[in-house]
């Protein structure tokens, strides 16, 4: 016999387990289906941001910051530490206590939202319009059923062809979270967001870091001025970024990796690394979900196909996330979840993809929400911008943490803000009120007549929003 619900999810990462609750909340009964396996071989819901993604970097992030400071910065603050050691297991083993913390907080809040967990692999039985059947396939097997099904089954790293992930020497972002010992030469291919995020974290514990990008630019999507910013202060670091390289043969010594490639100006190299990072982007994952004998239409590249709405050809078969179009990130995966439920509800939920912000988490952090001033151009948008430095805000010089600047993008005519950019300490926390901002529809004076604490970071908003006019007070 088949166990019924209302709902059913695929997927227990931020898009499953949100759309999971939202569902709950709305008064539906509901299961969600995760077949992360911890290393006790129990249930770890959350996805790749849970355990190998968002939450994992950033502890190491953050824990790597502090080794960093505590080497270089504390000096400065009258702060002598006499022998610093890094104590390496000890770093890892706090990163996986904080991952423990965040299953166990799922499975919490599914339980108080009186959501039916099952742990296995969820995949189509048979079905249509009137139901679906899944069947668990984990430490035993059932049989669940429910009108309504949300695919959030996310993504995995893509690979180079010839050079699988053995997460030994050629690793990919699960390997890069769990390296045992600092490698003196760490390799990275590709200078996206997870590249720059671990590259910097092997990098403040001592390994030396080459980053290899095919592009001729360093982070292309982010706002032009903000990039070089970027390039500059990473370059400063001792992080050695090429561009514009064509990736050659792989391959996997005993001990270590050689990689062949050809350089920006066209001259063959080989460079050998203790450990290699291949960081090149992202594919979905439908493995296992019976896709094909189901009926559902994947993309040429794999993702669920999927409208507006995240309905796919199937009647009533959504999906959420990172097997889905757009960005891969998890509030905007989180953002679907909650929005499909209610759609299931018969509600109008709603993603707006103007505002969904990007971070990526580097020292001094990046973020942005908006249209870049290269896009602007592009679209022949007539635009005035404004930015203020944090060299010249009180707080940030308080902090010992100057590098960088807001920047706004507002229209021209109307004022309206079309983009903020932030390079700069906590740029993660700042780029919320822009985001707000823009939700509502402001315009760069709303934000410039705005009292702002002082002293504060987010006075360097309220100077870059002044600076549209011309008319920043501090600078
Ligand atoms: P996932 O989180 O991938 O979850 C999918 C879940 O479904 C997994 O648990 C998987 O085991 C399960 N599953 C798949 N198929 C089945 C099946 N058939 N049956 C049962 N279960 C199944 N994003 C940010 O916004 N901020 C960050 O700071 C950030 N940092 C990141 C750092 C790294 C190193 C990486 C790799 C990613 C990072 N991301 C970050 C991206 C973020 O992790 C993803 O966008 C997000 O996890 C997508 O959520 P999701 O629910 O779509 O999929
Ligand atoms: P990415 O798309 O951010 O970057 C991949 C980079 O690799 C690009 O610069 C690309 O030009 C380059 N590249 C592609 N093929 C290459 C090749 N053959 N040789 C050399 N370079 C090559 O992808 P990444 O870093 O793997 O991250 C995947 C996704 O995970 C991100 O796009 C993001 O959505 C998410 N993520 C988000 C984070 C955040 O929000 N802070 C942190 C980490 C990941």
């Amino acid at each position: 016999m088949s166990k019924q619900f209302d709902v059913i999810v695929i997927g227990g990462g931020p898009g499953g387990y949100i759309a999971a609750i939202r569902a709950a909340q709305l008064g539906f009964s509901t299961a969600c289906v995760d077949e992360w396996k911890n290393a006790n071989d129990g249930p770890a819901p959350g996805g790749t941001c849970t355990n190998v993604g968002c939450i994992p970097s950033k502890a190491l992030l953050q824990s790597s910051e502090h080794f960093e400071h505590a080497g270089h910065s504390f000096a400065d603050h009258g702060i002598d530490i006499k022998e610093m050691t890094l104590n390496l297991p000890q770093m890892l083993a706090r990163k996986d206590t904080v991952i423990k913390q965040n299953n166990e907080g799922i499975l919490y809040l599914l339980k108080k939202n009186k959501v039916t967990f099952f742990h296995g692999r969820g995949s189509f039985v048979k079905g249509d319009a009137n139901g679906y059947e899944i069947k668990v396939a984990g430490k035993t097997e059932e049989s669940i059923s429910a009108k309504h099904i949300i695919l959030a089954t996310g993504s995995n790293a893509r690979a180079l062809p010839g050079a699988d992930f053995d997460e030994k020497l050629i690793l990919s972002n699960t390997g890069a979270l769990t390296i045992g010992a600092v490698p003196k030469k760490l390799g990275v291919i590709g200078a996206g967001v997870i590249g720059l995020e671990m590259g910097s974290v092997w990098r403040r514990l001592g390994a030396e870091v080459t980053v290899l990008e095919a592009l001729p630019a360093l982070l292309s999507a982010v706002d032009d001025q903000i990039a070089k910013e970027a390039a500059k202060l990473f370059a400063k670091q001792g992080l050695n970024i090429s561009l514009g390289v064509k990736i050659g043969a792989i391959t996997a010594g005993k001990k270590d990796v050689s990689v062949e490639y050809t350089d920006a100006k066209g001259e063959a190299k080989k460079a050998v690394f203790d450990k290699l990072i291949i960081s090149i982007g992202r594919t979905p994952n439908t493995t296992g979900l019976n896709a094909e004998g189901i009926g559902l239409q994947l993309d040429e590249r794999g993702f669920i196909n999927v409208d507006g709405d995240c309905k796919t050809n199937l009647a009533n078969v959504w999906a959420v996330g990172d097997v889905v179009r757009g960005p891969m990130l998890a509030h905007k995966a989180e953002e679907e979840g909650v929005a499909v439920a209610e759609r299931i509800a018969g509600q109008h939920g709603h993603v707006n993809f103007n505002t969904i912000p990007w971070v990526i988490y580097t020292s001094p952090e990046i973020a942005w929400v908006g249209k870049t001033e290269q896009q602007l151009k592009a679209e022949g948008v007539a635009y005035k911008a404004g930015t203020f430095p944090f060299l010249a805000n009180g707080r940030a010089r308080a902090l010992g943490d100057t590098a960088g600047m807001v920047k706004f993008l507002a229209d021209a005519k109307s004022d309206e803000i079309l983009g903020v950019h932030i390079i700069g300490p906590m740029a993660s926390e700042l780029i919320s009120e822009a985001v707000v901002a823009m939700e509502f529809r402001a315009s760069a004076e709303d934000i410039a007549r705005i009292c702002h604490a002082h002293p504060s970071l987010s006075e360097a908003t309220k100077e870059a929003a002044l600076a549209v006019d011309k008319r920043s007070l501090n600078f």
